[in-house]
């Protein structure tokens, strides 16, 4: 299939190295429009590069400086190829974003490993994937190769990624089969000249799944013979690979404690096989028990006592918030607590709660109020950036930044034209975690649309202000995991169907006596004890906890008091009518650049405005009738009046499966005036 690339450097025709990408013929056009607008097809020969004689310390392995020499030219230095193809693509940018060079420019990545995490099965679906099927076509592997895998490549090279996990944390065993790394093998060729190392998730299991031994137990002679020589045969098939991704006795995968072993004993023997080969094992902290009382502090519980017992090349990959990827968590609080292992952070590009491929959410803001928040593990400036940079314990040597992928076969790449700008963000953030919100989308909507003012200006300020509007019309003030089923689009607080801890209530606690889950040190789970001071008293304290978080730390009743003078009721109210006002909105703004933007891309970003702002009222009437039921208070006047009876709501399915996205006239009817 011929597909559409917009995000602006991914597809110039540039020389790596010596090497030449050149000769892609430019894709179907399906809508009569310039889809290449902003890339500049860069004349190989035109841009100056040198390899420098000297290794230069500053820019490692992947950096590079850019001066200007005698003739008044740009001129690339870097130690290696990789340095000088990053820095051929940040010139390009420049050039593209109309910036002048007027001083010397040095960049270093920040993050070492700066990995994409594709959540693709081998019968080609996508976990949480909302942009059509998996871009890898395995039945076609390794005999057929199709264009947009180099296209892949290119892009993620353009913006710095440097690894990519191919398949599913929910690991099939077939995935380390010879047969499928013969498949693999022909992607990670494709992928090395943009240096981008191939990482695979592994099933724990594999041993008995694959090679039909009796267990699979991490201290079995047998087993770990098996893996030693797997992990032979993986490298002698692909010499570069980056190691391993494993998701281990969470949500029903299996992993060491099915054998009464610990994730230490898991990690490190995985860790020991690949060692010798310079691969790492990337050991998720995502793990959880039904029985629990409270799921948010179930990973520091599981993986506190096991600090100090990984292998230096294991991570532990630590999503954002402690539940799971809401549109508003605390930062998780095992950032800021392991001390002696290595720590990433898992980000999700994927809007798997945040409107799927319907709703523009612009999702570096998001991420960059994680790495920002400060842990205070060391004190002041203990940030979760400066955690998983290895800065706070001094050890740089494994730093990396994981994002769930929103990649996949549609002709957009990423299913919603405006998510390919958290691709491009996640990117730039793991290259430079100090850029800013705005300066990321500016720079994308450059190279996607046009660099005039009149249409960056606007768009930029409607996509920078689109999490929290998000947050606002989805869960505010600290809810979460207010979803119906196992879908995770459209609200379902009252939804029963599934087990305690994935069922809404568990989260919001929704009560004659009011809302919100008690984490509080006295009456509560005590999940604050596990934030370091002075968070844990500024979260404990009802009076001091950030009320976009009061209803994650606390229950309260519904005529409690907030700091705007209003009660509860009519907080959550007006915070919702504010997001659903600001969805409203984007619609405007949006119609105010159509002159801008190609019809093809304007119709398709307008019609999806549209159900955004729809859903945005969807949600509010769902949340709000519920919880009045009650509260007993009414809704304010001044409000949008909800349009559905919460019995009308109650009965809407959605009718999808494998979690793909709704079709937007699938959903419940609404009016926008
Ligand atoms: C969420 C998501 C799952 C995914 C899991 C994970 O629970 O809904 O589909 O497998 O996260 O991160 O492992």
């Amino acid at each position: 299939m011929i597909r559409k690339l917009m995000m602006g450097l991914a597809v110039a025709l540039m020389a790596i190295g010596s090497q030449s990408c050149g000769g892609q013929t430019r894709p179907e056009n399906r809508s009569g429009h310039d889809l290449w607008l902003g890339v500049i097809s860069a004349n190989v020969n035109a841009v100056n590069k040198e390899l420098l004689s000297e290794y230069d310390d500053v820019l490692g392995d992947e950096g590079f400086r850019i001066k200007r020499n005698v003739k008044g030219e740009s001129v690339i230095y870097a130690n290696t190829e990789a340095g000088l193809m990053y820095g051929t693509y940040h010139l390009k940018r420049l050039m593209d974003c109309n910036v002048k060079i007027t001083k010397e420019i040095l960049e270093v990545p920040a993050y070492k490993y700066r990995i994409l995490n594709h959540w693709d099965n081998p019968n080609l679906t996508v976990e949480r994937g909302y942009a059509g099927k998996s871009l890898w076509k395995w039945e076609e592997l390794p005999a057929k190769i199709r264009p947009e895998y180099e296209e892949y490549a290119r892009a993620n090279a353009s913006i710095g990624i440097n690894g990519t996990v191919l398949n599913n944390v929910n690991a099939d065993a077939r995935m380390l089969s010879r047969e499928y790394l013969e498949k693999v093998k022909v992607l990670a060729d494709i992928f090395r000249p943009y240096n981008i190392k191939v990482y695979l998730s592994l099933n724990f299991a594999a041993p008995k799944h694959l090679a039909g031994l009796k267990t699979s137990d991490p201290l079995d002679k047998d087993v770990i013979k098996w893996w030693n020589e797997k992990v032979a045969e993986i490298y002698s098939i692909i010499p570069d690979f980056g190691g391993f991704l494993v998701k281990a006795n969470s949500e029903g995968q299996s992993g060491p404690q099915d054998y009464g072993r610990t994730h230490a004993d898991g990690a490190n023997m995985i860790a020991d096989a690949v060692k010798p080969y310079g691969g790492i094992v990337m050991w998720r902290a995502f793990v959880y028990a039904a029985e629990s009382p409270d799921r948010a502090k179930q990973a520091v519980e599981e993986f506190m006592p096991l600090d100090g017992q990984f292998r230096d090349n294991v991570i532990i990959q630590i999503k954002n918030g402690p539940v799971d990827f809401q549109p508003r968590e605390p930062f998780s609080p095992l950032f800021g607590q392991l001390e002696h292992t290595n720590v990433m952070a898992e980000m999700q590009i994927t809007q798997e709660y945040l409107g799927h491929s319907n709703h523009m959410v612009y999702l570096h803001p998001m991420w960059k109020e994680c790495l920002d928040a400060d842990t205070y593990q060391k004190g002041k400036g203990s940030t979760v950036c400066a955690e998983t940079l290895g800065n706070v314990h001094g050890n740089r040597t494994y730093s990396a930044i994981a994002g769930v992928s929103n990649i996949g076969d549609s002709v957009n790449w990423c299913g919603h034209q405006m998510a390919q700008a958290n691709w491009y963000a996640f990117g730039r953030m793991a290259w430079n975690p100090d850029l800013s919100s705005k300066e990321i989308v500016e720079e994308w909507l450059k190279q996607t649309f046009t660099t005039d003012k009149k249409f960056v200006e606007p768009v930029a300020q409607m996509m920078l202000i689109s999490r929290e509007a998000c947050v606002k019309y989805e869960m505010p003030m600290g809810l979460h995991h207010t979803f119906k089923g196992p879908d995770h689009y459209g609200p379902g607080p009252w939804d029963r169907s599934s087990r305690p801890d994935w069922e809404p209530a568990y989260y919001h606690k929704a009560a004659a006596d009011g809302v919100g889950f008690d984490r509080t040190s006295k009456t509560g789970s005590n999940a604050v004890s596990q934030y370091n001071e002075p968070l844990r008293s500024i979260y404990d304290n009802v009076q001091t906890c950030p009320e976009n978080l009061i209803l994650w730390f606390h229950h309260l009743p519904w005529d409690y008091k907030m700091r705007s003078g209003r009660t509860l009721w009519d907080e959550l109210c007006y915070t919702f009518q504010s997001g659903i006002d600001d969805a409203r909105s984007f619609i405007k703004t949006w119609e105010s650049v159509e002159k801008y933007v190609d019809p093809y891309r304007y119709g398709q970003v307008h019609e999806k405005l549209v159900r955004q702002a729809k859903d945005a009222i969807w949600w509010r009437d769902a949340t709000m009738l519920y919880f009045q039921q009650y509260s007993k208070m009414e809704i304010p006047s001044d409000c949008t009046a909800p349009q559905h009876t919460i019995d009308e709501l109650r009965r809407f399915r959605l009718g999808i499966t494998n979690y793909e996205t709704p079709a937007l006239n699938r959903l419940p009817e609404y009016t926008l005036e």
